[in-house]
């Protein structure tokens, strides 16, 4: 693994930190790469438990980078993809604790966590709205089973910030602790659950998710068309643009 997602055993418990810091952990293209074969392998190997996931810095994910579109010779979506199905099919229990931006994918890889904790400066958005695309990573379907169709139906049109309260009172997270407190508190949980026998913990996360896994699967297909609809779209591009720009996007005009 390169350092852009860091990888740490600890008596069972593997720590995934995505380290970008600069670009509030932005997610390019090798790193999904390295999240697909981070999860395949966390996966086969009997001597985890339980993986924590966590970002280094002060926010865990803004998401996919969004100036790595154009890079040559890759195809981000099957990067996507197969880091996206990785994690919705990984078969062990999976924490996650985040502070700050968790925004576009930093959000929705996190409705796939078996427990989520909030630091208290999390803010959170589904942005999808707003870029002039579709929701993705299964979030169509999960956000709704995780929160009702209701929550999510307002969080995906408003693409409203979701401070960490209003992340718990939808049940987003399970808890919101201090910044401070937060890996420890995690920790802590992901140690207590990696103490109990690996064969045991795969049963109940299959015996958990074996009711969601064909919708979430149905899901990322139906997602993965509109993407591709909606990837490179006028409205796309003009968000895209005002983003690098530092600009707000202007839709009116397109
Ligand atoms: N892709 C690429 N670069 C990103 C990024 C992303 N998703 N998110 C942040 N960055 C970069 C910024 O361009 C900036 O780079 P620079 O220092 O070279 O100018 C740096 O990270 C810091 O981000 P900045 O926007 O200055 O920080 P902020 O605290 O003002 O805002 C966010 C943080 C997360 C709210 C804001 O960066 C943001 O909205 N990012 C885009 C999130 C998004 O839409 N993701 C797409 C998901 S599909």
């Amino acid at each position: 693994m390169t350092d852009t997602v860091l990888t740490e055993n600890r008596d069972g418990v593997l720590l995934v930190t995505l380290n970008r810091p600069e670009k509030k952990n932005a997610i390019n293209n090798a790193m999904w790469g390295q999240i697909r074969d981070t999860f395949r392998a966390a996966a086969a190997d009997d001597t985890v438990g339980c993986v924590l996931l966590t970002g280094a810095g002060e926010h865990f994910s803004s998401g996919v980078d969004l100036s790595s579109f154009g890079e040559a010779d890759v195809d981000p979506q099957a990067l996507f993809n197969a880091a996206a199905m990785a994690v919705a099919e990984f078969d062990k229990p999976l924490v996650a604790a985040a502070t700050g931006a968790s925004v576009g994918g930093g959000a929705t890889v996190l409705f796939h966590a078996d427990v989520v904790y909030a630091g208290e400066s999390l803010r959170m958005r589904l942005p999808f709205a707003s870029l002039g695309l579709a929701p993705e990573w299964g979030s169509s379907y999960m956000l709704q089973a995780n929160i009702g169709a209701q929550r999510a139906a307002e969080l995906f049109y408003t693409a409203q910030w979701i401070d960490a309260d209003k992340a718990l009172q939808a049940g987003i997270v399970a808890a919101v602790l201090p910044d401070d407190q937060l890996l420890e508190h995690a920790l802590a949980t992901a140690a207590e659950i990696a103490q109990w026998p690996v064969n045991s913990l795969r049963e109940i996360k299959r015996s958990l998710r074996l009711h969601h896994l064909p919708a979430i699967k149905t899901a990322m297909q139906a997602e993965q068309e509109a993407m591709a609809r909606q990837a490179g779209s006028p409205e796309n591009i003009e968000a895209i643009t005002a983003f690098m720009e530092k600009r707000k996007p202007n839709f009116r005009k397109s």
